[in-house]
């Protein structure tokens, strides 16, 4: 666990964020996944409104910052320090965000507080321990209101894989992890991935030559992103609604109900 700390502060103080290592592809993507999310947050709670809310692995907090825009309690937990610390940096005006590297807290909030959406984007798949996996996926499970919504960005792949600080499961597995806890899976959706384009729109955005540009010109950089942007907002190209047996390959939004 130690180590995977380690990785994640060392990350943050190396490129300031905890994506895709190269900028342009993480400003890009990072905003199309924020405009899928806020989609996904506003049709499920298009009625209610949302007391507390808990962004689980928040890294520097721009999912966070949209769930302070939603809710009227956040709490953001992250298990590496040096990115809390930079998450509190750039915070922006929202006072209702809590940001927390301590387990003790995130324990005790889990405890005191039922949430009406918890939110945990693409750091499931960094805890390489099953029963650490299986203990948090049931800790977030027990804290979520009667009507809550824990909602999952998560690579799903066709085999299981797994690096020093990454497992791939399959969409099996991820079933069988749901099912041990009790978590029912309202719906999926898919995503594609920059290195993995299959979509028209996320092929043209991620092209060789407009990484290399972006990466060799700081013009350029700004160019595309202003281009790219500007596409992400007028289409919907990139995510796909799916079923059970083609969930494979890409990153899954996954939105869970106790
Ligand atoms: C790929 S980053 C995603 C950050 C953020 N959710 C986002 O999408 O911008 C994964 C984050 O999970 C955090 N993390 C890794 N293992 C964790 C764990 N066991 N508990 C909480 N956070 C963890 C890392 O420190 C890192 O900030």
């Amino acid at each position: 666990m130690n180590d995977l700390k380690l990785y994640w502060n060392n990350r943050v103080q190396q490129v300031g964020h905890t994506g895709w290592m190269n900028r342009y592809v993480y400003t890009l993507d990072q905003y199309a996944r924020l405009k899928v999310i806020r989609k996904i947050v506003k049709d499920l709670f298009d009625k209610t409104s949302i007391e507390n809310a808990l962004d689980y692995g928040c890294g520097i907090g721009d999912f966070s910052k949209l769930l302070g825009s939603f809710a009227k309690d956040v709490f953001s937990y992250d298990i590496a320090d040096e990115v809390i610390k930079r998450a509190g940096q750039q915070r922006g005006l929202l006072s209702n965000i809590i940001y927390s590297s301590s387990e003790e807290q995130l324990n005790i909030r889990l405890e005191t507080k039922r949430h009406d959406l918890i939110l945990s984007i693409t750091v499931l798949g960094h805890i390489l321990d099953e029963m650490k996996l299986e203990l948090i996926l049931q800790k977030l499970k027990n804290s979520l209101s009667p009507n809550g919504y824990l909602v999952l960005i998560e690579f799903v792949a066709e085999k299981s894989d797994q690096n020093n600080y990454q497992k791939f499961n399959t969409s099996e597995k991820w079933s069988s992890l749901f099912k041990y806890v009790g978590l029912i899976v309202e719906k999926k959706y898919s995503m594609d991935v920059p290195n993995n384009p299959t979509g028209v729109l996320y092929k043209s955005l991620f092209s060789k030559l407009n990484v290399f540009l972006a990466s060799k010109f700081d013009f350029m950089f700004l160019l595309l992103i202003k281009k790219g942007k500007n596409r992400i907002d007028n289409s919907n190209d990139f995510i796909l609604e799916v079923g059970p047996l083609n969930i494979q390959k890409k990153l899954s939004i996954i939105i869970l109900k106790r």
